[in-house]
Parts: structure tokens; C-alpha cells; sequence
């Protein structure tokens, strides 16, 4: 058996996780490599036949690496008997946001119905670690206390631990994060601080597929009531996401007055007040979180009779992104009817294949509306894409050179390092005309097609130097 990484005081605990999305599957590997036993638990009979098999339902990049270093610790099945041996039981299932923005908690319901008939005699504390409304965890208290015979308030707790993982990094992610939120009561808390006690102190071996950072030393661990840690959640998203429509937002207006977006970042982010991270513009965001859980809370600030003006113009700056991007090819090509469009990108961003909310897609939808043949391109969307995207009407592109080929424009809807790295003077002269939309603002250098970008003027063939900004500054 694989060394267990627990330190001297860490005992191994029983876990089980339900719901293997992202979430769960990063949760699961995870506590087994800090040297924990764990069982997930799913109702889709494909994804456990999947796991099963060793096989990865999602791409997430080193999860499949790390999941079978520590395969001899996991097991995966769609029963639920494996609680009543667990001493913590994560909820990880999906949360969909309904018609409303209200996220739709019927498989949270469902998971604590189907824990609480397994609920044992001794301390077993149960997580929310899926993103729920504010309020959630003393809902799936009540669940499990109607739900189960051997329910006790003494035993049985529920932990808000939100999860602030990235899809692409989610390894590094969960191994080296900022903070560990833990939200309940302190006897609870304690037992969930037991359980992370390699992860705290940062006493398990890293694994290859994710080194610990030079720098990186251990995780603050924030303790707080269970609505506070829902709070949290909610509330780190949303300042996120609001900082990147912020950055949109000025981008739009340094357009307009000849500033470029790229310097004016730079220049703020530098104000450790403000940071540097998360203030690039583009296309927006997209994913399963950013639009849900600013959604999330300004229908709570609904229920409650309380407007949230910043988070409605953050969600508007974002959508209007995607509009924008859209206007600058109209203003190039002037109409789009029989215009064929090449697509860079599906995916909501670099280094996975999910595809909700991703901007790719409105515009997929849109460029055909207007007439537009689409050839999109994905180093490892398309497949998925094929799958979710079957109402959208678009060729696949068999290689990045097939998106150029004959097209009267290429948009970058994902900075995939594959595009970053593109000889694009190579590529141009397949096109019909030469216009790149990099809509990610990735071309660095000037390149023999004309390029347009979110918030700066392109590259133009004698870009101003870092060196000669200092110099312009000191004068
Ligand atoms: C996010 C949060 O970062 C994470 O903490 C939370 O647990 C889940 O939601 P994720 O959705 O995986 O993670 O992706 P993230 O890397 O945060 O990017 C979100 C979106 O914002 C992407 O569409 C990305 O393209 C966009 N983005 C990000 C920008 O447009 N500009 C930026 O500067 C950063």
C-alpha cells in the first residue's frame, strides 16, 4: 500500500463523498492521498462504472495520475451504505442555477435523504461542500434529523467547508490552498480540523503531478458559523468576478480614449491593495460558478427586499462582453451572411473541458444567426461539445489549421497555451482575409493579419517597450 502521509497525531478517518464531478472527484483523491479511506458515492451508474474502470469522467489536469496512485484507499459505488462507516460524509452534488438564478438544491435534498437512513451511533459530521444558499446547512440538518432514527445533535453535525478550487488547477488548488473555511459548531470544526491535519500542516508528500510551491507554507484555517462559511463562498466569487468586469469595463473605455487595458492593470495591480490577479479583460467569464453564484446572491438579496446594484452591473459588464466582441467583427465585415468564421476555443476557459456558461457558445449561436458558418476549433472540447452543444449548428474543426482555412475572420474565445503559442504568420495566409478577434488578448507581437483586441490598440510593429514606459513616467 502507498505511504499514507498522515503525521505522527493524524489518524485515518472513514470519508464518503457524494457526487463525483469536479468537486467531489477532487475532494475524494484529495483526502485519499493525505492518507484517509474513501468511498464515492454517485447515482449516475456511468460515471461509477467509469471510475470503476479507472477511468476519468472529467479533464482535470494530473487527476487521473493522482487518483490511481491512490486507488488502493478509494472505492466507488453507487450505494450509500458506505456512511454508516464513515466518520465525515462530504456533499459534493451539483447545484444548478434554476429559471430564477435561485441555485436548485433537489440533489442536495436527495443526498441527505439518502445519507440519513445510514447514519451510525458515533460522531459523524457531514460537509457541505457544494455551493449552497445561505441558510443550506441548517436545512440539511433538519433533512437528515426527519430522515433518520439514529439522528443526534450531540453526534451529528453539519460543516460548511466551501471549495475554492479552479477547474485546471484544481490539484494544486486543494493541496496548497489560501485558506481552509470551516463554518459550524466547534466541536465539529475540531473533528474537521483532525481530518485536514496532514493538509494544515502540510505534512503529506506532494505528489508529481502537483509540487508544493518554493514559497507555499500552510493554509490559514478560518473558523466561522456555518453562515458565515456559506457567506464566504458566495462572497469570494462574487468580489472575483467583479473585479474581471470591472477590468472589462475600464477596457471598453480605454478603447475609446486610446489607454491600453494590458498597462493600466498592470499599473493598479501593482497596489497590493488591489492585487494583480483576476483583472484581465476579454471575453468575460463563464463556468459553473461565477454567473450562478452572483446570481445566488442577488436573488437572496431578493428574497430579503435588498437591491445589489454592484453584483447586477458586474453580471451586466459581463454579458455585454460577449455583445462586444461580436460588434467588432460586424464593424470589420459588415455583415456576417455567408462569412465563415473560424473559432478558437470552446471550453469556458484553458485546461478543461467544461462548457458551461462559456462565452464560445453564445457566440456560436449568435454568428449563426446572423448568417455566419462557424468552424470552431478545441484541443479537447470538441468531443463534449458534440455531446452538449448538439442544438448549436457549427463544423468541427479537425485541426487549429482547418479554422483558418478560407475564413473571413478567426475569433480566440479560449487562451488555450496551444493558441498562445501559434505561428500565426503560418496560419494567416490560409484566410479568406486576414482579421484575427483575439478576444483574450493573447498576441503579444505584430503579426501580418489585422488584429483586434479587448481594451488596447493590437500589437503594432514598434511596440512601446517596458523600458521606454518607465522612461515616459520619469520625465
Ligand atoms: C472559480 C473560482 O476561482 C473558484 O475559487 C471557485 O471555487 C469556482 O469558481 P473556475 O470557475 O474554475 O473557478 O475558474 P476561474 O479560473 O476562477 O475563472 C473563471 C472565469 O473568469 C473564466 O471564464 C475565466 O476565463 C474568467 N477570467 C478569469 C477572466 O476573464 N479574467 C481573469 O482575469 C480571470
Amino acid at each position: 500500500m502507498p505511504h499514507r502521509n498522515l503525521h505522527s497525531n493524524a489518524q485515518p478517518m472513514n470519508v464518503a463523498v457524494i457526487g463525483t464531478g469536479y468537486v467531489g472527484l477532487g475532494t475524494a483523491a484529495l483526502l485519499a492521498h493525505i492518507g484517509h479511506t474513501v468511498t464515492g458515492i454517485d447515482i449516475s451508474e456511468e460515471k461509477i462504472a467509469m471510475l470503476q474502470r479507472a477511468e476519468v469522467p472529467i479533464h482535470e489536469p494530473g487527476l487521473d495520475d493522482l487518483l490511481a496512485s491512490v486507488q488502493s484507499r478509494l472505492t466507488w459505488t453507487t450505494r450509500y451504505d458506505a456512511v454508516a462507516s464513515a466518520d465525515v460524509v462530504f456533499i459534493c452534488v451539483g447545484t444548478p442555477p434554476g429559471p430564477d438564478g435561485t441555485p436548485d438544491l433537489q440533489y442536495v435534498v436527495s443526498a441527505a435523504a439518502s445519507i440519513a437512513p445510514h447514519l451510525n451511533g458515533h460522531t459523524q459530521v457531514i460537509v457541505n461542500k457544494s455551493t449552497v444558499p445561505i441558510g443550506t446547512g441548517d436545512y440539511v440538518t433538519r433533512l437528515l434529523e426527519e430522515h433518520s432514527v439514529t439522528f443526534s445533535a450531540e453526534r451529528h453535525a453539519v460543516v460548511s467547508n466551501p471549495e475554492f478550487l479552479r477547474e485546471g488547477t484544481a490539484l494544486h488548488d486543494s493541496l496548497y490552498p489560501d485558506r481552509i473555511v470551516l463554518g459550524g459548531t466547534p466541536e465539529a470544526v475540531a473533528h474537521m480540523t483532525r481530518l485536514y491535519a496532514p493538509l494544515i500542516e502540510q505534512t503529506f508528500v506532494a505528489p508529481a503531478s502537483a509540487p508544493r510551491p518554493e514559497a507555499y507554507t500552510r493554509p490559514a484555517v478560518v473558523k466561522t458559523t456555518l453562515q458565515s462559511a456559506e457567506m464566504i463562498k458566495y462572497a469570494a466569487n462574487a468580489f472575483l468576478a467583479l473585479k474581471i468586469s470591472f477590468a472589462n469595463e475600464i477596457a471598453g473605455l480605454s478603447e475609446r480614449v486610446g489607454a491600453d487595458i494590458e498597462e493600466v492593470m498592470t499599473g493598479i495591480g501593482m497596489d497590493t491593495r488591489i492585487g494583480s490577479r483576476f483583472l484581465n479583460a476579454g471575453l468575460g467569464w463563464g463556468g459553473s460558478c461565477f454567473g450562478k453564484d452572483t446570481q445566488g446572491l442577488i436573488s437572496a438579496g431578493r428574497e430579503h427586499n435588498y437591491d445589489m446594484p454592484i453584483l447586477q452591473a458586474a453580471v451586466t459588464v459581463n454579458y455585454r462582453q460577449r455583445q462586444d466582441v461580436l460588434q467588432k467583427l460586424i464593424r470589420q465585415l459588415r455583415t456576417l451572411k455567408g462569412k465563415r468564421i473560424g473559432m478558437l476555443g470552446m471550453a469556458f476557459k484553458p485546461d478543461t473541458d467544461d462548457l458551461r456558461d462559456a462565452p464560445a457558445h453564445d457566440l456560436i449561436e449568435r454568428l449563426h444567426a446572423l448568417g455566419a458558418t462557424v468552424v470552431a476549433h478545441d484541443p479537447v472540447a470538441m468531443p463534449r461539445a458534440s455531446r452538449e452543444w448538439a442544438h448549436l449548428t457549427y463544423q468541427e474543426a479537425g485541426s487549429i489549421e482547418e479554422a483558418f482555412d478560407r475564413a473571413d475572420a478567426v475569433i480566440v474565445a479560449t487562451e488555450w497555451t496551444d493558441y498562445r503559442t501559434l505561428d500565426w504568420n503560418a496560419l494567416t495566409p490560409r484566410m479568406r482575409r486576414p482579421l484575427i478577434i483575439d478576444a483574450r488578448n493573447i498576441i503579444r507581437d505584430p503579426i501580418d493579419a489585422q488584429v483586434e483586441q479587448i481594451g488596447r490598440d493590437a500589437p503594432t510593429a514598434d511596440p512601446i517597450t517596458a523600458e521606454q514606459i518607465t522612461m515616459d513616467t520619469s520625465l
